[in-house]
């Protein structure tokens, strides 16, 4: 049963299991109108379950009330400022649900004939032709489900076209700074990652390029993966000379695309010597995400990787689109069908409303906001690494450590009670209890200006009740989590006689 009590905060809520009564239940089933059968005897007896499932017994309005209470839980773009940073939490505009929703796309099959699907092939090539527009490839592959999956199939393609040159190269370069997806997509792909020390200024120098490929033998390296603008929200100046130094060692330049927000409309990245690159779909190009999905990663390379990209690929030939799948290169297929084609729908979208200039623009409020921040907290809140930042920018707790008790987590946790969802913390790992703020270009200067005096009556409240801090939050369901048991003892799935251990 809910507990009953009188709360100013939001109440809590009981796993499902402990709602409803023994027999109750929400589904009315129509009589069974074929015969009976024994499934022991159909199936065999060492199929047949030997308990009954533990399935929750309650009616049609308890589980309603449920989820809608848990959802009311949640936090979103929707209802607040969200400046998670390196997740590009921007505000997804309706008319991206409208489209996706268009019955003319939602109605159709991937295994329906070319001729029927002609409107949905002639978008995936339109937003193929408009992302390689934006990153400067010559091809893009929209079958990737996620930026991870764009790392892991750029990698691939890379590979492949590694082993058609005849090169067996093992390693790959991944600066310090790198998303921890990075070196996973590397080492998925049979390749060594090897960590590359950012230089002081937090962006690499050349010149550790140099003595890397030197050490780890230039015949031996596969490629650099670099993000750009990296994870510090700072960006790489030198790629254009590192570029060169890795061709001229026979090594490619992978780029993570993932922080594109800062930089779409106003730097191509292949112009920069990146030879495949993917794009996050779900966070530059505007489509709801968070809670694991869905996205989309479509990677972009260059003319003398194209005949590695995985199949089918859509081809117009004679006015008609067609999906192609004679590319005896290809690394095979990533994914069923053709990928999320929901998010890819969102994408087309948002790009034909914003259009070149409006996605030129859109990088300028997005380093301007996250500049504007920086700007105004740095005092109590001293980033590592000094001067301007892009998308993005990244404190630390150097001064609030030094003056009182108070962490970076109780930070973050107090921001909660003023209406704001926390920024990402602890990462990247080389900046001491790192805030990694990403306000986006869709806030408004009124909001991050509210953020930004939240951050400045928190350092206040540290020195001058640091207790209130510690353990805050104090206006949602729950207070602070136990996140060493949560991490160390996860629910993987709830029963009630485990629910206490
Ligand atoms: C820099 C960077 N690389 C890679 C990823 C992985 O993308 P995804 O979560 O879509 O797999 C992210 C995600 O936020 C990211 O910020």
């Amino acid at each position: 049963m809910r507990p009953l009590q009188a709360h100013t905060v939001l109440h809590v809520e009981p796993p499902i299991f402990e709602l409803g009564a023994a027999g109750r239940s929400g589904a009315s089933l129509p009589e069974m109108d074929v015969p009976e059968i024994d499934p022991g005897q159909e199936f065999g007896v060492d199929v047949l379950r030997c308990e009954d499932p533990l399935l929750p017994e309650v009616s049609e309005l308890e589980v309603i009330r449920h989820y809608t209470r848990l959802s009311q839980w949640n936090y979103s773009i929707d209802e607040g400022f969200y400046p998670l940073g390196s997740c590009t939490m921007k505000y997804n505009p309706r008319v991206n649900e409208w489209t996706a929703r268009l019955q003319g796309l939602t109605d159709i099959h991937p295994y329906q004939n070319d001729d029927q699907i002609q409107g949905a092939l002639e978008l995936m090539w339109r937003l193929e032709h408009a992302l390689a527009a934006v990153g400067g490839f010559a091809r893009v592959t929209l079958q990737p489900a996620a930026g991870a999956h764009g790392e892991f199939t750029g990698l691939k393609v890379i590979r492949a076209a590694l082993s058609a040159r005849g090169e067996r190269r093992r390693k790959v370069l991944v600066p310090d700074s790198a998303h921890g997806t990075n070196p996973a997509s590397v080492a998925f792909n049979g390749f060594a990652p090897v960590l590359l020390a950012s230089g002081e200024a937090g962006i690499l120098r050349p010149q550790d390029v140099e003595q890397a490929l030197e050490r780890e033998g230039a015949d031996q390296v596969a490629a650099l993966m670099v993000t750009n603008p990296n994870t510090l929200g700072l960006f790489e100046s030198h790629i254009a000379e590192i570029a060169k130094i890795l061709h001229s060692a026979g090594a490619m330049l992978y780029m993570d695309g993932a922080n594109l927000n800062a930089i779409m409309g106003k730097v191509r990245p292949a112009d920069t010597g990146v030879d495949v690159m993917h794009y996050n779909l779900h966070k530059t190009f505007s489509t709801p995400h968070g809670g694991g999905g869905p996205g989309a990663g479509p990677v972009g390379v260059t003319e003398e990787l194209a005949r590695f990209l995985p199949v089918p690929v859509v081809e117009r030939r004679n006015g008609r689109f067609v999906l192609d799948y004679d590319r005896p290169d290809s690394v095979g297929r990533v994914r069923s069908f053709m990928g999320n084609f929901g998010v890819l729908v969102r994408a087309y979208t948002y790009l034909r409303e914003m259009g070149a200039d409006g996605i030129a623009r859109a990088t300028e409020l997005a380093v301007l906001n996250a500049n504007y921040v920086r700007a105004r907290i740095e005092k109590e809140y001293p980033a590592q690494y000094g001067g301007a930042c892009l998308h993005e920018v990244v404190l630390s707790d150097h001064r609030i450590e030094k003056e009182t008790s108070v962490t970076t987590l109780d930070v973050a946790k107090r921001l909660i009670d003023y209406g704001f969802h926390p920024p990402t913390i602890y990462f990247p790992l080389i900046v001491h209890g790192a805030l990694m703020i990403e306000p986006t270009e869709t806030e408004p200067l009124e909001e991050v200006e509210r953020f930004c005096q939240a951050m400045e009556a928190i350092f206040v409240e540290a020195h001058e009740d640091p207790e209130l801090l510690k353990h805050a939050p104090h206006s949602r369901g729950v207070n602070r989590m136990d996140e060493v048991r949560a991490a160390r003892k996860p629910v993987l799935r709830w029963r009630p006689e485990a629910s206490d251990s």
